[in-house]
């Protein structure tokens, strides 16, 4: 039965995502610029041109907010909007507060590339924003939460899809997180101190900033990964199984590694070995999630060669596993002994981000812009293939410069003579760098690049073609079927 996309409009909300999806392309290029232009001022300081809203340390946090919060924020309302609409074959709940989720948190962006400059900050990573847009971003997230699982309680669907276990255990820790770890005491309208201090201050902010990477980064994609991977490629995903498995090994142990990023600090021994051991034990669900999705493609390997949006997904999964790998290694004693302080960190972060979250991002967008749109497909594939291979190529020398840095600047810092004294100054392990801050710029800037190859597909898919191909109606929707399938199997 084909329904016309008026009709459809009505079944699903599809207005919310659309404004997500959007905005997603619109903060992912400033977001990425602004990386593009710190990347630039590790290399030329002189580019903050002694403006102070234009430094490094102010534009830093913009920079990971930006990317984080608003790039990455945005593409999660998207994805949870409308799988959850699809898999519980219901619309959302509460079209208001959907509505007031958008306004809401563009409103905490704004806010943000607003204050953040102007060098008003708690001082907290990933928890910058002073306590007035605390508050919102608290009410934005309760609404979020209502709208959401008030979608799942009026379902029409008896099954719960296994990708919004992922975004259900997102949205709540998130809120847990965000809560506990901005606690803290107003002296103005715009400062305020933590009502945590010294070790505890620090125990609490990287339990916080491990599982923003851990439910932020990670569980909600991968809740966006079993969604539009089976999707795209047709499939069902491979184990069923292994998706609840992985799921609750996941969320378990990630609650117990944020002291791997507080190795050799006064945080207590026990507490940092605790924190390796489960990092280093996250490996398995964390590659259990990666095995399950590449695996997804299992029949449909040929479609590898034609279908680019399909080839960012595989990719962005292999990053994934790559990034997981590497994070359980540099949580081991010793060789964080190395890592720490270093580029190499840099380099691992840009392999989870610029590798997993926005490729993944990428493929979920190409996939789901021509039928919010009712297009038949997106404007040009011959682009998405281009823009796959100016970001797979970008990432490359983003990542691969950074840690040959890394690892340099750990092994000239610890070089010693045989007296003793150090080999190198710290200002020489700066100046060997710069060669390779000038190849992440170059790699940065063709990722950038890449995004903005998007941007003009996505406005060329919305504004110039005609629908062509009406939304399918919410009956056909198949990854329950196709699930319901592999379970059994
Ligand atoms: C064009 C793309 C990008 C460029 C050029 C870029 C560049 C940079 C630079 C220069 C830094 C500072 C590094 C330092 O302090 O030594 C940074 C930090 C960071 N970026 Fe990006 N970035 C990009 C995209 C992204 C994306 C898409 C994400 C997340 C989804 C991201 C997340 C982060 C995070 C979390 C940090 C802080 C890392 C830490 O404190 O260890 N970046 N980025
Ligand atoms: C099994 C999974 C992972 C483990 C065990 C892990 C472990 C680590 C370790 C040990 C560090 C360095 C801490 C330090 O020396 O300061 C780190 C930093 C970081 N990782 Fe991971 N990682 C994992 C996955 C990921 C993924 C998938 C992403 C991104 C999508 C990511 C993003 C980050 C960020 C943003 C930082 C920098 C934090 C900061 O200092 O600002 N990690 N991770």
């Amino acid at each position: 039965m084909a329904s016309s996309p008026a009709a459809t409009a009505e079944t699903f909300n599809y207005t919310v995502v659309r404004q997500f999806a959007i905005m997603t392309v619109v903060w992912g290029i400033v977001g990425m610029l602004v990386g593009v232009v710190i990347a630039a001022q590790l290399l030329w300081p002189q580019l903050n041109l002694d403006i102070p809203w234009l430094t490094y340390g102010r534009l830093r946090p913009l920079h990971t907010n930006a990317v984080i919060f608003a790039f990455g924020g945005s593409a999660l309302f998207a994805a949870s909007y409308y799988v959850v609409q699809r898999t519980c074959q219901a619309r959302l709940f509460c079209g208001k507060l959907a509505a007031f989720t958008f306004w809401g948190w563009q409103s905490v962006i704004l806010l943000a590339a607003i204050t953040l400059p102007l060098g008003i900050t708690t001082s907290k990573e990933y928890a910058e924003l002073e306590w007035p847009i605390d508050i919102l971003i608290t009410l934005v997230w309760v609404a979020y939460a209502i709208v959401f699982f008030g979608t799942i309680v009026k379902r029409r669907s008896k099954h719960i899809y296994v990708a919004n276990w992922f975004f259900g255990s997102y949205i709540l820790t998130i809120a847990i997180l965000h809560i506990v770890n901005n606690i803290e005491m107003p002296v103005s309208l715009w400062k305020s101190y933590s009502a945590y201090a010294g070790v505890q201050d620090a125990m609490i902010q990287w339990w916080y900033g491990h599982n923003a990477v851990g439910f932020f980064l990670t569980t909600s994609f991968l809740g966006m990964m079993y969604y539009f991977v089976p999707k795209q490629a047709e499939r069902p995903i491979y184990s069923y199984r292994l998706s609840i498995v992985h799921f609750w090994a996941l969320a378990f142990t990630y609650m117990w590694a944020g002291p791997h990023h507080l190795l050799y600090t006064s945080l207590p021994d026990w507490t940092q070995s605790l924190g390796m051991v489960f990092s280093l034990i996250l490996l398995a669900p964390s590659w259990g999630g990666m095995i399950n999705g590449i695996m997804t493609l299992s029949g449909a390997w040929h479609k590898l060669r034609t279908d680019p949006i399909l080839k960012f997904m595989v990719v962005s999964l292999s990053f994934y596993g790559m990034s997981v790998f590497e994070g359980s290694m540099m949580s081991i004693r010793t060789v964080n002994a190395l890592s720490h302080y270093t580029d190499w960190t840099i380099g691992h972060v840009h392999s989870g981000a610029l590798g997993w979250v926005a490729m993944i991002t990428f493929g979920m967008l190409y996939y789901l812009i021509p039928r919010l749109w009712g297009r038949e497909k997106m404007y040009s594939t011959r682009l998405i293939e281009v823009h796959f291979w100016i970001a797979t190529i970008g990432v490359v020398l983003y990542i691969a410069s950074m840690w040959i840095a890394g690892v340099m600047q750990g092994l000239m810092w610890r070089a010693t003579e045989p007296d003793g004294s150090l080999t190198y100054s710290f200002v020489e392990s700066v100046k060997s760098t710069f060669p390779f801050y000038a190849i992440r710029l170059m790699g940065g800037a063709l990722y950038l690049s890449g995004m903005l190859l998007m941007a003009y597909n996505v406005f060329k898919t919305v504004i110039g073609q005609t629908p062509v191909n009406p939304l399918i109606p919410l009956e056909t929707d198949d990854p329950v079927r196709s699930i319901a399938a592999s379970a059994h199997a």
